[in-house]
């Protein structure tokens, strides 16, 4: 019974053994759905500076304002939103924040709510930090009160 055990556990070892000099010999002949196209590692992008000084214009006159400080200690999700914690009518006078506007206490109906409405709790949906980035495709977009 044992000797079966050390010759089985040795078939083991030598089969797996054999596979990987087999594979590091022959690349595996696996299709994507592009076809062989060769990978390409590509070095990641540097990010984008944020807060450069001030604040951005507002580009239109409904644009969410950008946001002109950084964001990554803030977490949002279903039950935490620490925005909230600066920007919420309760909250913001000690924080010398801006308050959220009228428009996010709304509720799907248009009734007015004392607490931020779903439709706005993931900020970042619509609200993006503020970068000196490069455009990323050509725009030519100018806001209707410049248009004569
Ligand atoms: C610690 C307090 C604090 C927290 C937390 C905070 N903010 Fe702010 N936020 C501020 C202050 C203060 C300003 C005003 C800065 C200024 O005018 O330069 C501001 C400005 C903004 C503005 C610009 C408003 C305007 O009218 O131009 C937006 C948008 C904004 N914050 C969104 C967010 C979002 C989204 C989060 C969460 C991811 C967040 N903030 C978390 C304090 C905070
Ligand atoms: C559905 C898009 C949307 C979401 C989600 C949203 N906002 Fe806004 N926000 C806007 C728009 C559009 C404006 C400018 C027009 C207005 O005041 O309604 C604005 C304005 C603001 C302002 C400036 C208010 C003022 O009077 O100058 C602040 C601060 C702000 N949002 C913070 C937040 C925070 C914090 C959250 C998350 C709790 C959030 N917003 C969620 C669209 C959004």
């Amino acid at each position: 019974m044992r000797i079966m055990f050390v010759a089985a556990l040795g078939l083991i070892a030598g089969l797996s053994f054999g596979s990987v000099s087999a594979s590091s010999q022959q690349a595996p002949d696996i299709k994507t759905l592009r076809g062989n196209v060769p990978t390409v590692d590509l070095a990641a992008p540097e990010v984008a500076r944020q807060n450069v000084g001030g604040r951005f214009e507002r580009a239109y006159r409904q644009q969410p304002p950008l946001i002109p400080h950084q964001i990554d200690r803030y977490q949002i999700d279903l039950r935490t939103n620490q925005c909230l914690s600066c920007h919420d009518w309760s909250t913001a006078a000690k924080n010398a924040a801006p308050t959220l506007s009228m428009t996010h206490y709304l509720d799907r109906d248009g009734r007015q709510t004392d607490t931020v409405a779903g439709t706005r709790w993931f900020c970042n949906q619509c609200h993006v930090p503020q970068a000196d980035a490069k455009d990323l495709v050509e725009n030519t977009f100018k806001p209707s009160s410049t248009v004569k």
